[in-house]
């Protein structure tokens, strides 16, 4: 029994994947008064579901991920992942950062490699493993060049086999594929989806991209201005699997977009 399952035979109640509840985020205000950034924020993710955010520059998205991330405690409130309260890195959850965060002395397969590593891979899994990868993300060649002899959209994409090779249960990914070119970026996309669909992992999926967001997800939400509070939880039952290029042509898709589009409150002007 672990505290969920309830006496009913076969009904298991699992709980959310990530639950949120009453979170506030203030920050000492550096030459004035507290700056709040979350208030209130209640959010819950289903396990195997695919959410994403949307929301205002400075928000509080990337704060929001680095709480269920533990790494950032909450003001008030709390934050759940697999019906435990977070009060460090949970184990089973993955994080890309919106900024670059490979280790700058070590090559592209090593940066890979240490997913794998962190997930207790053995040397054999992660020799056969790291290569499969490197060929997936487009990095052929590239295995032995350090972090400053690639691209930003390639170190993007080592970043993003970094978080493959983890094979989280949770992924939390902050514009993950935001310095890709748009080719790039759908080609991601699409085989974001395709690692989803085939071990049904939980996303948190953080763009700017609206149309991004209503391809990829399960569900978007967009956030106000600070204190981001949530403006709009938008169910996106297209089916699936689903053609990025193929979707953007349709009313269905245009009417999600314009909607989104419509609760994002950008400011005067
Ligand atoms: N460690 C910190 N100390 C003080 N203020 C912070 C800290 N981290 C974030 N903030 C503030 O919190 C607010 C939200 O920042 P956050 O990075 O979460 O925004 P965001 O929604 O991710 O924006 P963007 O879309 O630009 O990435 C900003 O006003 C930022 O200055
Ligand atoms: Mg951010």
């Amino acid at each position: 029994m672990d505290g969920f399952e309830r006496a009913t035979p076969g009904v298991t109640l699992a709980p959310p994947k990530v639950a949120v509840r009453g979170l506030d985020i203030t920050f000492p205000g550096q030459a004035g008064p507290p700056v709040t950034v979350l208030e209130g924020l209640d959010l819950e993710l289903a396990a195997g579901e695919f959410l994403a955010i949307v929301g205002p520059s400075g928000c509080g998205k990337s704060t929001l991920l680095r709480v269920v991330s533990g790494l950032l405690p909450p003001s008030g409130g709390q934050v759940l992942v697999d019906g435990v309260a977070v009060t460090a890195p949970p184990p089973q959850v993955g994080f890309m950062f919106q900024r670059d965060t490979l280790l700058p002395w070590t090559s592209v397969f090593d940066n890979i490699a240490v997913g794998a590593e962190l997930a207790g891979r053995s040397k054999a899994e992660i020799a056969r493993r790291v290569p499969e990868l490197i060929a997936f993300l487009r990095l052929t060649g590239f295995e032995r060049n350090l972090p400053h002899q690639l691209s930003g959209g390639m170190r993007q994409r080592v970043a993003l086999g970094r978080l493959l090779a983890y094979e989280p249960e949770l992924y939390l990914m902050d514009e993950p594929f935001g310095a890709l070119d748009s080719q790039t970026k759908t080609v991601m996309g699409r085989e974001l989806l395709r690692v989803w669909a085939t071990h049904r992992r939980s996303v948190i999926f953080v763009t700017h991209d609206i149309e991004e967001a209503v391809t990829l997800a399960d569900r978007v939400v967009v956030l106000s201005q600070r204190p981001g509070r949530i403006r709009l939880d938008l169910p996106i039952t297209l089916p699936r699997p689903r053609d990025g290029r193929a979707l953007r042509g349709t009313p269905e898709f245009g009417a999600l977009v314009s909607e989104v589009w419509a609760a994002l409150d950008l400011g005067p002007g």
